[in-house]
């Protein structure tokens, strides 16, 4: 069959399709660009907010009509599978099957029901999903491969589907993980990004600091990256490993969510800011080579003008270098549905706006501290852009359009050194140094 995967959601999200595709790949099938030329469309959801859930609706109905015109299967996989399970069959009954997050290897046998005609899920949580052979997965970058190192949430905010959606933490063995990476390596990877919902509280045999030590010990690898971790489960051995090994790319996600610590207790997140600040000060000196990104919530249930302040407080004490933020989206099955949705619309939106726009504005101050400077880059893309540059990522996860010669092609993902001559609050100028 020719099949195309579509992915919304998180990295987590992207690997599973790459993991996907490889099965898909292994058992004969052919990948295509697009839902046209398919005739399986696999829809790897999320369903963190209701935004992200929308989109996996309207596109669902898209396919239905299609599907009136042509022959065509419709799988559901991810986070909104997990969570609506047979539901969706009611909702889109053209979908032919439903794979849940914790099922990933029984997609050849639910594709293989699914063209006989039988309308199928499977949503059981497997033990060993966690453990997918590598050598299948068919990877999409070309700068930095993903390595899951565990998956499942232990934690429970009170805001969030996804201890529901992905299950309790499940580790992977050390030596499975180090195995992963050297395959990268000979396969010409030069950086990996260790992957779980949680990865501070990775226990597949040692603790995470420790793994990122024996991770960097693979020869060949460059640089380290790993998302996303959680505030509670981050240790002074974790401040010490990120600021003393020179393979940790210099960039941290810690989602604080709010700056208000009656928010967070009534999030359940198990820390206050000053807390916060604390794990922060675990890098030491290290911090100010760091950049620091963030998640927020705004306008979760009571959050009053003076809690919304203390967001700002903490925006501006931090000095963020990036921050994701969102309003607050009230999940179905999550404990904070019993907490009434009391803020009016467009409070919510003002403060987000407001948020956003400081942001903004401190990202731009930290893009213009590069300016001058020369910086190992990663090229990401493999030809010149139309507009005439490379795509390009420093350690800190900054954009960079470096400006090359036409036509000029480089090796995948090389590091290459670049002397950064501007910047904008979305991405870095530079040029080849
Ligand atoms: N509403 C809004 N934002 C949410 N997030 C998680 N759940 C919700 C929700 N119900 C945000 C958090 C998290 C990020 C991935 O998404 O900030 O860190
Ligand atoms: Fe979306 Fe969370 Fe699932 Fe990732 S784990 S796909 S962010 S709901």
């Amino acid at each position: 069959m020719k099949f195309h995967i579509e992915t919304w959601g998180c990295q987590m999200n992207d690997h599973d399709s790459e993991k996907l595709s490889g099965m898909l790949v292994r058992e004969g099938h052919e990948a295509v660009g697009s839902v046209a030329e398919a005739d399986l469309v696999l829809l790897n959801t999320c369903s963190i907010r209701e935004k992200a859930v929308h989109k996996v609706h309207s596109q669902l109905g898209r396919l239905r009509e299609l599907k009136a015109q042509r022959p065509l299967l419709i799988g559901v996989a991810g986070c909104l599978a997990q969570q609506e399970q047979e539901a969706l069959f009611k909702q889109a009954p053209h979908v032919d099957f439903v794979l849940g997050t914790m099922a990933l290897q029984q997609l050849p046998r639910l594709l293989e029901e699914a063209k006989a005609g039988r309308r199928v899920m499977d949503t059981a949580e497997y033990p060993d999903n966690h453990l997918f052979p590598p050598e299948v997965t068919q990877r999409r970058s070309t700068a930095k491969a993903l390595v899951t190192i565990m998956e499942g949430c232990d934690h429970a905010c009170t805001y969030c589907v996804v201890p529901t959606t992905r299950g309790p933490e499940r580790s992977r063995p050390v030596a499975d993980i180090l195995d992963e990476v050297k395959l990268m390596v000979e396969q010409g990877f030069r950086e990996v990004e260790l992957l779980g919902q949680n990865v501070n509280s990775y226990a597949g045999g040692c603790s995470f600091a420790e793994l990122i030590e024996r991770v960097s010990e693979v020869d060949g690898l460059e640089w380290i990256r790993f998302t996303t971790s959680h505030p509670m489960n981050f240790t002074r051995e974790l401040g010490r490993t990120l600021a003393t090994n020179p393979k940790v790319a210099p960039f941290l996600h810690l989602p604080i969510q709010s700056g208000s610590n009656s928010v967070l207790k009534r999030m359940l997140r198990g820390y206050t800011v000053e807390e916060y600040l604390e794990r922060l000060g675990y890098l030491g000196e290290a911090r100010e080579r760091f950049a620091i990104s963030t998640d927020f919530i705004v306008g979760f249930p009571g959050e009053t003008d003076e809690d919304f302040e203390g967001t700002m407080a903490v925006l501006e004490q931090v000095r963020f270098d990036a921050s994701f933020s969102f309003i607050y989206s009230p999940r179905p099955g999550t404990p904070a549905l019993r907490l009434s949705d009391d803020i009016p619309a467009q409070v919510k939106a003002q403060r987000l706006a407001r948020l956003q726009k400081r942001q903004t504005e401190l990202t731009l101050a930290s893009h213009e501290k590069a300016v001058g400077k020369i910086l190992e880059v990663r090229v990401e893309s493999l030809t010149v852009t139309e507009q005439g540059h490379w795509l390009a990522r420093t350690g800190r996860w900054e954009n960079v359009h470096l400006t090359v010669g036409a036509g000029r092609t480089l090796p995948f993902g090389s590091l290459v050194r670049a002397r950064i001559t501007g910047a904008g609050p979305h991405f870095l100028r530079g040029e080849l140094a």
